[in-house]
């Protein structure tokens, strides 16, 4: 490949990963429309505006985590950054959920949960807390720090994939997650994500 041509992508631009589930499926808690603009025009708003800024540049061959690492802290590619880091965060929030979540974690989590906050109820109000006290728009998560589970958050498109916290899962509590349904509530939407939506399985796999 003759990498001085910037006129052509070098790689296929970055798709608009599939939703894991239908955009129905996880009613009553979150309406098909609230998912059908998130998913159908934010999370694939970020993709078309990241293939757009990417396109001859040095970034248009890197993986989305790739980007996401070049341009962290970088305030003259913040463009770039906000949107490839949305990607990820929006593709990670889709599979943190599920329909028929919440519930009891498989025990191989539940161990590590009680290990690192007492109890599941501690560590749902630890998330709630960090969802709902966010000023603004952000991101709720579960991270791995070492051997311990602890409770983040993050700004706007900021993500723990940037540190040495490994993600294990996410509630986005940007306004366009929750306002169609529940307008000003986002404590009502947090705690129906937790106790109904939130997929423990998911955040075992990324823990192990
Ligand atoms: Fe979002």
């Amino acid at each position: 490949m003759n990498t001085t041509d910037t006129t052509v992508p070098a790689a296929p631009p970055h798709v608009l990963a599939p939703l894991p589930y239908a955009e129905n499926a996880l009613e009553p808690v979150i309406s098909a429309n609230t998912i059908g603009f998130h998913y159908g025009k934010h999370h694939k708003g970020y993709v078309d505006n990241l293939d757009k800024l990417i396109a001859g540049t040095e970034y248009a061959d890197l993986s989305l985590e790739k980007i996401i690492a070049a341009t962290a802290g970088r305030a003259e590619k913040a463009p770039i950054f906000n949107n490839a880091a949305q990607i990820w965060n929006h593709t990670f929030y889709w599979k943190s959920m599920r329909p028929k979540g919440g519930g009891e974690p498989p025990a191989a989590l539940k161990q590590k949960i009680e290990a690192s906050f007492g109890s599941v109820d501690a560590c749902k109000k630890e998330l709630a807390s960090a969802a709902v006290s966010q000023f603004g728009s952000g991101w709720a998560w579960l991270v791995l720090d070492g051997d311990k589970l602890k409770v983040v958050k993050t700004a706007n498109a900021d993500t723990p994939l940037t540190t040495v916290l490994k993600p294990l899962l996410t509630i986005d509590v940007w306004e366009h997650a929750y306002y169609l349904d529940y307008q000003n509530r986002r404590a009502d939407y947090v705690s129906a994500v937790l106790d109904k939506l939130i997929n423990w399985e998911f955040a075992l796999q990324n823990a192990s």
